[in-house]
């Protein structure tokens, strides 16, 4: 089959690899790619926002798959579009995708379906009194969300009264634009965070290796949350009785309930788990594969992934396409930018990237990357790289990809050191 794979970061890159890498596969396309997605896959050349050229590009190119991966698309309905078409899409309808696009929602819908997560109020614009009587009510620290999407900063921990209300003034005043005129506010959830992906055709589901990432820009969780500075894969934390819960109190009633009502949900289920006494709750939903745990996840899955995709894409989930038994460890390292994720250079000059890659058990995803005039590659974007090391104990991964990291430099270069230390601690 042809795939056409929509995005361009680090996430994008380890799908496009294990995309190409499935016996099922003749050719990815990828839209809009980046400079180490372009050795593995052809650059489609479309405006993702153009709903109308997908589709046309899909229909002459005999694509046989579209796969989904930020979020931004699908909650601008383009897998609507395309299943409109006829078109096979991984990745979920605009209504569905709300799961993450409104934090509103998905807590309504929790709610709804009796599924642990923190306690919470929803408050609009309209009734900020209200929401600040609530917060001098409420025991400290309190969590405020922002309601729509806001690319991972829309969450603040406040620790005092004093702080929650000024928080609250700011989301209200327009800080997050149209994503805050709705405010969530919720109790603060004590414990150790995991991810854990679905795979669903809107009915059934499989679950591939939880995974932990490490959301603070420094070591031992310091300083402020970016997308994650790196993974790893399987997580201990996440226990066969945790899997268990979390499959029969969340993951089975979310898809079960967006059946039941009218949204079935098709793609990749993120669950952001709190884990405590091996209890866990949900943090948050997104409606994609996270980045970077895809980087590490996708390392350890002994699947022909096209296959697990296309038939969740078509209705009729392949469970047998996919292995439940991990392929040892993997440990992702992000080479982010100085200042990230606050401002940041841009087109500086990165060398060692080709010499880091050549061990066969090392992989580095470009994520914010370009090419300059001189063909020389360039920093683009605050994660810059994502470099991955695969091995039969966690320690050996880790060891592999921070090897590899020692290899690649570039002015600014910043990374945490401690990735992955958490699992080998258990
Ligand atoms: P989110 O964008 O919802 O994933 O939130 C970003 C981060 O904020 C999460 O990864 C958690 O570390 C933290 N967080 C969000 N909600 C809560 C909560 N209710 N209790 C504790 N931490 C939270
Ligand atoms: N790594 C967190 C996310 O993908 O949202």
């Amino acid at each position: 089959m042809n795939v056409l794979l929509i995005g361009g970061g680090g996430r994008e890159h380890a799908l496009a690899h294990y995309l190409s890498d499935s016996p099922s596969v003749r050719i990815v396309f990828c839209a809009p790619g980046n400079p180490g997605m372009e050795l593995i896959a052809e650059d489609a050349e479309i405006d993702i926002s153009d709903h109308k050229s997908i589709i046309e590009f899909c229909q002459e190119n005999e694509i046989h798959l579209v796969v989904v991966g930020p979020e931004a698309p699908l909650a601008a309905g383009i897998a609507d579009s395309l299943n409109g078409a006829g078109i096979a899409v991984f990745g979920p309808s605009a209504k569905a995708a709300q799961l993450e696009s409104s934090k509103g929602f998905a807590k309504d819908f929790m709610a709804r379906h009796k599924i642990p997560t923190a306690k919470y109020r929803t408050f609009d614009n309209t009734e900020i009194d209200a929401a600040r009587k609530y917060i001098s009510d409420h025991k400290f620290p309190v969590v405020l969300k922002a309601d729509g999407l806001a690319a991972g900063k829309g969450v603040v921990i406040c620790n005092n009264e004093e702080e929650a209300h000024s928080v609250l003034n700011e989301i209200f005043g327009g800080k997050f634009g149209d994503a805050g005129s709705t405010v969530v506010v919720e109790e603060f959830m004590k414990g150790e965070e995991a991810s854990l992906f679905a795979i669903s055709d809107g009915k059934e589901f499989v679950v591939l290796s939880p995974s932990q990432d490490h959301k603070a820009a420094f070591d031992g969780d310091k300083g402020p949350n970016t997308g994650g500075m790196g993974a790893y894969a399987p997580a201990p934390i996440v226990t066969d009785a945790v899997l268990a819960a979390a499959k029969e109190e969340i993951i089975e009633p979310v898809i079960r309930g967006m059946a039941e009502e009218g949204m079935p949900f098709v793609g990749c289920l993120y669950v952001g788990l709190m884990i405590k006494k091996n209890k866990p709750r949900v943090v948050e939903f997104n409606v994609r594969f996270g980045d970077p745990e895809t980087q590490a996840v996708l390392t350890v899955l002994r699947a022909d992934l096209a296959r697990l995709l296309a038939s969740a894409a078509r209705g009729e989930l392949d469970k047998r396409s996919m292995s439940t038994e991990p392929d040892g460890f993997a440990c992702t390292v992000v080479l982010a930018s100085e200042g990230y994720p606050g401002s940041y250079k841009k087109g500086v000059k990165i060398s060692g990237v080709v010499e880091a890659d050549v061990d066969k058990d090392v992989r580095v995803y470009h994520a914010g990357t370009v090419y300059g005039d001189d063909g020389e590659l360039l920093t683009n974007g605050g994660r810059v790289l994502a470099v991955t090391g695969h091995g039969w104990s966690l320690e050996k991964a880790r060891e592999r990809a921070y090897k590899a990291v020692d290899k690649i430099s570039f002015e600014g270069k910043m990374y945490r050191t401690d990735i992955a230390n958490k699992g080998l601690k258990k």
